[in-house]
């Protein structure tokens, strides 16, 4: 029997982005800050957090959230991000590609989230999410240099397939090609036009 422990719905209109490139001023950051604009704009509340910023480890496997239903190995910079994960209706996160992949920042974070996972004593585990089933909605955006879409790899699909099995419907996400130095992203209206498009929905979508 997978345990059903929810954590409570959010409650407001507030979206919370999260930014995984240690570049500050990057095209991450860029990004991230049209996205919130966009929603911000519409009306929702925004907060933008840069994940290079914080102090916190990558989770370790140690299973004590499973047993105590929170992160009780670390008291971290993620100690204080988990109510704001909890308390907001969306979420956005955008990342560079580095090497076919998100940063290691954003996969340490997506490692984190563990402890929102419900675990049963079978093997294989059934599980559930705490943040299901209470409408919560993200949006997600990659950032490369190259021109193809495969040289993005794995990066969209790394945030994309962890936010739905925590319960995020997914409504839209943008892969950004072509853009290499720190910030260009900028010079390119269509593509601001773009990031703005996904948080004027993604305000709409956590109205
Ligand atoms: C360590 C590292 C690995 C990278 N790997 C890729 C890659 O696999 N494919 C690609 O197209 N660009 C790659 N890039 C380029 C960045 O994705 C690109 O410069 C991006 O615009 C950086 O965004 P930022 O300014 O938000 O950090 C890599 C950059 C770094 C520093």
């Amino acid at each position: 029997m997978v345990l059903e422990k929810r954590e409570s719905p959010p409650s407001g209109r507030s979206i919370l982005g999260i930014g995984g490139s240690p570049r500050k001023g990057g095209n991450t950051d860029t990004l991230l800050g049209q996205i919130l604009g966009a929603a911000q704009e519409g009306g929702a509340r925004t907060e933008q957090v840069r994940l290079p910023d914080l102090q916190f480890q990558p989770c370790v496997g140690c299973e004590l959230c499973r047993r105590n239903g929170r992160c009780t190995r670390f008291d971290d910079d993620m100690t204080e991000l988990y109510p704001k994960i909890v308390e907001a209706k969306g979420l956005v996160l955008v990342c560079p590609v580095h090497n076919y992949n998100v940063t290691a920042w954003i996969k340490a974070f997506i490692d984190r989230l563990y402890c929102f996972y419900n675990f049963n004593d079978n093997r294989p585990s059934g599980w559930s999410s705490k943040l299901a089933g209470q409408g919560r909605k993200a949006v997600i955006a990659a950032v490369c240099e190259q021109e193809d879409k495969k040289d993005m790899g794995f990066t969209l699909e790394a945030m994309r397939m962890p936010l739905e099995a925590l319960g995020f419907e997914v409504i839209e996400e943008l892969p950004v090609l072509r853009i290499f130095e720190a910030g260009r992203v900028s010079e390119h209206p269509e593509v601001i036009a773009e990031a703005r498009r996904l948080g004027t929905l993604l305000g709409e979508g956590v109205a």
